[in-house]
């Protein structure tokens, strides 16, 4: 069977290695450890990424992570093949898959990916649809770790737009156990199926999902803070959409509520001024860059894990994390 990652919540079962991996690795890595300079787990595979947004993190840390990772990254913007305009998705799957290792994927509609997934006879890796962001959560749960340490007790809160982003968060928190909080303006909240499934995963670890339309409530003596844009690529049109954030922007008056150990989140791209000041963006406690940079890791970690597993566990074993 072919495992694909479609929403964090595919790997629940190895989430919590699966992001020691990416850190252990990343600090091999950049100290010059021989063994994982020449971990190679993609060796001779070609990866593909297909997108039909426009993307600067995803693209990049795919391409340079899959170099390191010894495979080589082939980038194919839709309007350049013909998925879409004369070939469906299924047959573009079946195709790629006789070239490829793996299939990145950033599209609109989540059935897209899933569709791809269930065509595809290698793993399918969503690269952000409008449902959800998996590598983004990833990464983020990662920069938690390297920046609180102990999860335990740790509230995150999330400020914003209740779709992709919030949705692998909230999955990813109540995987490790750690409580999240969100305030959502009405008719932005996040879909029943994952708030089902974030309470599942929180009941079974002890953590708390509280849901709230107030940002203070949210904040209140939290960890971290989190935020997105109000307007999601292909919403640019929804111009009235921004009304309903109105009192959701993190700003310096807003995290004067939080725990004094406070850190700011952020996916990025960022709209200044919008959902975040410059003050909060560029403080000391915001670790935006730090997440950002752990796409890579992180998807490197991933993309091990899936590819090639047996790979992925010997380096675990080799990092003294079994
Ligand atoms: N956070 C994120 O996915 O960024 P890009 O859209 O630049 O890939
Ligand atoms: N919610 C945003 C996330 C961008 C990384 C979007 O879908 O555009």
């Amino acid at each position: 069977m072919v495992n694909h990652l479609l929403a964090i919540d595919d790997v629940s079962e190895d989430f919590e290695d699966i992001l020691k991996w990416a850190i252990e690795f990343k600090r091999l890595w950049k100290q010059g450890d021989e063994v994982a300079l020449n971990f190679l787990p993609l060796d001779t595979l070609a990866i593909g990424s297909i997108y039909e947004k426009p993307s600067t993190r995803t693209r990049v840390s795919f391409e340079v992570g899959i170099q390191r990772l010894g495979g080589s990254a082939l980038t194919l913007l839709k309007n350049d093949i013909q998925l879409g305009t004369s070939e469906t998705i299924g047959d573009t799957a079946q195709v790629l898959s006789r070239f490829l290792g793996a299939i990145t994927y950033r599209c609109f509609a989540h059935d897209d990916v899933e569709a791809l997934a269930e065509h595809a006879e290698v793993p399918v890796i969503n690269a952000l649809s409008a449902k959800h962001h998996p590598c983004q959560a990833a990464a983020d749960l990662m920069t938690v770790m390297e920046h609180h340490g102990d999860t335990d007790d740790l509230t995150v809160a999330w400020v914003g737009d209740g779709n992709n982003v919030l949705h692998d968060l909230m999955l990813a928190c109540a995987m490790l156990g750690i409580n999240i909080r969100y305030a959502v303006p009405e008719g932005y909240e996040p879909a029943d199926d994952v708030v089902k499934r974030t309470e599942a995963f929180a009941d079974a670890n002890g953590s708390t999902v509280v849901r709230t339309k107030d940002p203070i409530e949210a904040v209140k003596d939290a960890h971290v803070v989190y935020t997105d844009v109000f307007i999601s690529m292909g919403e640019e049109h929804l111009t009235d959409k921004i009304k309903a954030f109105d009192g959701y922007q993190v700003n310096e008056a807003m995290v004067s509520h939080m725990d004094d150990a406070w850190s700011f989140m952020h996916c990025l791209p960022a709209h200044r001024g919008d959902e975040v000041t410059d003050w909060v963006m560029d403080h000391d406690q915001s670790i935006v860059f730090d997440q950002a940079e752990n796409r890579m890791w992180a998807q490197m970690s991933l993309l091990a894990f899936l590819v090639n597993n047996g790979a992925w566990m010997a380096m675990k074993d080799f990092m003294g994390l079994i």
